[in-house]
């Protein structure tokens, strides 16, 4: 069955380490998979509690791209020990309204890379909590691309294979998820 995966990068930077280990976990996706790679971060407005019903364009496609695919993949950098900011707040306005949140449910995963030894590793533990907490069902495998600068090739892969086999795993484990919750859907229609 035919899924789409939405690719969120966690920076806002033109050249962006998490947008090119995004893009080399997009080139692993098989044919029948739909990849759409979501462009508004920095549109988003502050979460204000008062707006959550009508907040604008930016948060109405950031929910139609969240809902429209049957799986999240998330690359996140890093910024002091924790999630950037941006990030997070995406995820509070995907979170609400409470009632039929677009992300409660939905299959994600988080992969990150940064430019120390750590590999953003924290950062990601905190996006699987905040996932969690919205109730994404997360991956609880992580990809810790330390070193960043040093990882990719002039093509955007990344040179250590123990990196891309892992990649590869943590990709197919979300494709498998959303296969199967498309298919369910699916099932409960017919
Ligand atoms: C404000 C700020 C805070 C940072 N804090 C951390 C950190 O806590 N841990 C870490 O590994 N890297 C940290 N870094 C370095 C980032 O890993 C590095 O800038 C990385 O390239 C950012 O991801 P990007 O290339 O996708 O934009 C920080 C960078 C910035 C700008």
């Amino acid at each position: 069955m035919g899924v789409r995966i939405l690719g969120i990068s966690g920076s806002l930077r033109a050249d962006s380490h998490n947008s090119r280990l995004l893009a080399a976990a997009a080139r692993l996706l098989g044919a029948d998979v739909e990849y759409v790679r979501f462009e508004g971060l920095k549109a988003l407005p502050p979460f204000d509690e008062d707006d959550e019903e009508d907040p604008g364009q930016a948060v109405g496609q950031l929910r139609g791209e969240i809902a429209a695919a049957d799986g999240l993949l998330f690359a996140t950098p890093e910024y002091n020990s924790s999630i950037p900011g941006q990030l997070k707040n995406a995820v509070d306005w995907a979170s609400r309204p409470f009632e039929g949140t677009v992300i409660r449910n939905k299959n994600a995963a988080v992969i990150g890379a940064s430019t120390s030894m750590f590999g953003a590793v924290w950062a990601q533990a905190e996006l699987r909590k905040v996932l969690s907490a919205a109730g994404a069902r997360v991956i609880g495998r992580e990809l810790a691309v330390s070193y960043a600068e040093e990882q990719f090739d002039a093509d955007g892969r990344l040179v250590e294979p123990e990196l891309q086999a892992v990649l590869e795993e943590i990709v197919g484990e979300l494709v498998e998820q959303a296969r199967m919750s498309a298919a369910s859907r699916a099932g409960d229609r017919s």
